[in-house]
C-alpha cells in the first residue's frame, strides 16, 4: 500500500447517494465506537475546548459541522454538563440520511439541522466555537477552501477541525482493530479509504494556508486550528 501521497481519486462508499441505506445507518451509528476509540476528543476537550468555554464566563453556543451520526457533539455536551458549563450545541450535516441517525441523539442542549456552513453563514449565524470531525478528508481542494472560510466566518472564537493523519501504522492498526466492529457497515472500506485520502500535518497546513495551524493532539490525529473572523 502506497501511503506516501494522498489518494484523492478514492471515493468512500458513504459518499454515494445510492449506497445501501441500512449499511449507511449502521455505519453512522457505529461511528460512536470508532470516534471513542480513535477520536482523541477527550484531550481536545480538556486542553482546547473546555478552557475556552470557561474563559467566556457566560452561556456558549457551539457548532459541529458535518456531524454525521451526532455522537461527537452529543459526547461533548455530556462533558460540558458534567463540568458545569452552560452550552447550546448544534450539529449540522447536508446529508438527510445522517440527520436521521443524529436526531436519535438530540437532547435539551443538543439539536441537529440539515444544512452546511455556507447555509448558516448566509443566514448570519455565529457561534463561540466551531468544530468538525473527519470532514476535511472528504473535501476536494475548492471545497476545503470554502469550508475553511465559511467555518471561520461563523466563529467569534476558535475553529477546530479534527481529522485522521495518514500513515502506514494507522492503516495497519485500523485494519486489525476494525474487524470486531465492521459487520454490516462500511467501516472497513471507508475507514481504510479515509486514511488513504487523509493528510499529513504539513500537507494540511499547506492546503489550508494562513492563519491555520495543524497539530497532532493524539496518535494518528490532526487538529487544524484558526481564530474565527465573525
Ligand atoms: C466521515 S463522516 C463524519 C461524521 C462525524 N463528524 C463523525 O465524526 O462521525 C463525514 C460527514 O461530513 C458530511 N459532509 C461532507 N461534506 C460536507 C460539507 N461540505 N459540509 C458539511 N458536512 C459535510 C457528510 O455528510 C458526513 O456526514
Amino acid at each position: 500500500m502506497n501511503l506516501a501521497e494522498r489518494d484523492t481519486a478514492l471515493r468512500e462508499l458513504m459518499d454515494d447517494p445510492d449506497c445501501d441505506p441500512d449499511a449507511l445507518a449502521a455505519t453512522l451509528e457505529r461511528f460512536d465506537l470508532v470516534n471513542r476509540a480513535i477520536g482523541g476528543w477527550g484531550r481536545v476537550w480538556r486542553r482546547g475546548i473546555r478552557p475556552r468555554l470557561q474563559r467566556l464566563g457566560r452561556p456558549a453556543r457551539v457548532l459541529d459541522v458535518g456531524s454525521g451520526g451526532g455522537d461527537v457533539v452529543a459526547r461533548l455536551a455530556t462533558w460540558a454538563e458534567r463540568d458545569g458549563l452552560d452550552v447550546e450545541w448544534l450539529g449540522i450535516d447536508p446529508d438527510p440520511r445522517a440527520l436521521e441517525v443524529a436526531r436519535t441523539r438530540e437532547s435539551a442542549r443538543v439539536s441537529f439541522a440539515a444544512t452546511d456552513a455556507a447555509g448558516l453563514r448566509a443566514a448570519g449565524e455565529t457561534f463561540d466555537l466551531v468544530l468538525s470531525n473527519h470532514v476535511l478528508h472528504h473535501l476536494e481542494a475548492a471545497e476545503l477552501a470554502e469550508f475553511a472560510a465559511d467555518t471561520r466566518a461563523l466563529a467569534t472564537g476558535t475553529v477546530m477541525h479534527a481529522d485522521i493523519e495518514r500513515g502506514r501504522l494507522a492503516y495497519a492498526l485500523y485494519g486489525i482493530g476494525i474487524t470486531a466492529l465492521e459487520r454490516g457497515t462500511f467501516l472497513r472500506t471507508d475507514g481504510l479509504r479515509s486514511i488513504r485520502r487523509s493528510y499529513r500535518a504539513e500537507e494540511l497546513e499547506s492546503a489550508l494556508g494562513s492563519p491555520w495551524r495543524v497539530a497532532s493532539p493524539a496518535p494518528f490525529r490532526l487538529l487544524a486550528v484558526a481564530d474565527g473572523d465573525a
